[in-house]
């Protein structure tokens, strides 16, 4: 089952998401939770981390895979996901750092880094509650479009539009790492719960094709129809071409700031 949550912007999309994840971990103190990087959860981090400081949320208990890495960084990099996590929320909340999980960008071994990291998942018991932001060519994680739906970790090649997308948090687009490590599309399926979120119109196309449109590895989040328990929260921009085609599948009732 899918369900489409509005939210009028970034920071009532943010709150909306972390209350979903906040709900996980008071229900279940140990869950494991899957994570991602980009600018999409970085209000939801803030959120979290607001309710932890004022004693709602303990994460002691908590673990945490992410969903991807850079092939080649290490997590002293500040471009790496590693150190990401760690500045943007791990470093603010008391989750203990042996049980926050990346794949290891400076294991140059692909095949044992990939086979490790799918040990790592299996052996926590698989994901509790995996959060999700989408690319503006449907990725999910690094899986690009093309990517076999039954693939677990592995290493990729990055898009050019990823690259592109992502060189923001690079000095210049040549340092951009040309591969990265993902959990694949099947590590995510597998997930108990899916929570995708998705901010601004630049978002609105291709949240819209993933889903509305046809299930196909040319667009990767639209395998997300398949699960069935997947809630998306997005903003009105990013659900503008939605709202346009399907209205009916958006569920606005409990936008409480649309009224305050
Ligand atoms: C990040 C990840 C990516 C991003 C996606 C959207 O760990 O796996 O799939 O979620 O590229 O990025 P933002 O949120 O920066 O638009």
């Amino acid at each position: 089952m899918m369900k489409i949550l509005y939210a009028k912007d970034f920071q009532t999309m943010s709150r909306k998401a972390a209350n979903i994840i906040s709900a996980q971990v008071i229900l279940k103190p140990n869950s494991v939770l899957g994570f991602a990087t980009g600018s999409s959860p970085l209000g939801v981090y803030e959120q979290l981390i607001e309710w932890y400081r004022k004693g709602d949320l303990d994460f002691s208990a908590v673990r945490t895979v992410n969903l991807d890495e850079y092939y080649g960084l290490d997590k002293s990099s500040p471009q790496s996901y590693a150190y990401f996590m760690y500045q943007n929320f791990f470093k603010d909340i008391n989750i203990d750092p042996n049980n926050t999980y990346l794949p290891d960008g400076t294991n140059l071994d692909a095949e044992a880094e990939c086979c490790r990291y799918n040990q790592i998942i299996g052996d926590l018991g698989g994901i509790d509650l995996q959060l999700l932001g989408i690319g503006h060519n449907g990725h999910i994680g690094f899986n690009e479009p093309g990517e076999a739906f039954e693939r677990e970790t592995h290493c990729v090649a990055l898009a050019e539009k990823t690259i592109e997308a992502n060189k923001r948090f690079f000095d210049s687009v040549d340092e951009v790492p040309r591969k990265a490590y993902t959990m694949g599309i099947k590590n995510i399926m597998n997930a108990r719960k899916i929570l995708l979120i998705a901010s601004g119109e630049g978002k609105a196309e291709i949240l819209c094709r993933a889903l509305t449109g046809p299930i196909a590895p040319s667009v990767p989040a639209s395998v997300l129809q398949l699960h069935n328990d997947v809630t998306v929260v997005a903003d009105a921009p990013a659900l503008s071409g939605i709202l346009e085609q399907s209205a009916h599948l958006v569920d606005k009732l409990y936008d409480w700031d649309m009224e305050h």
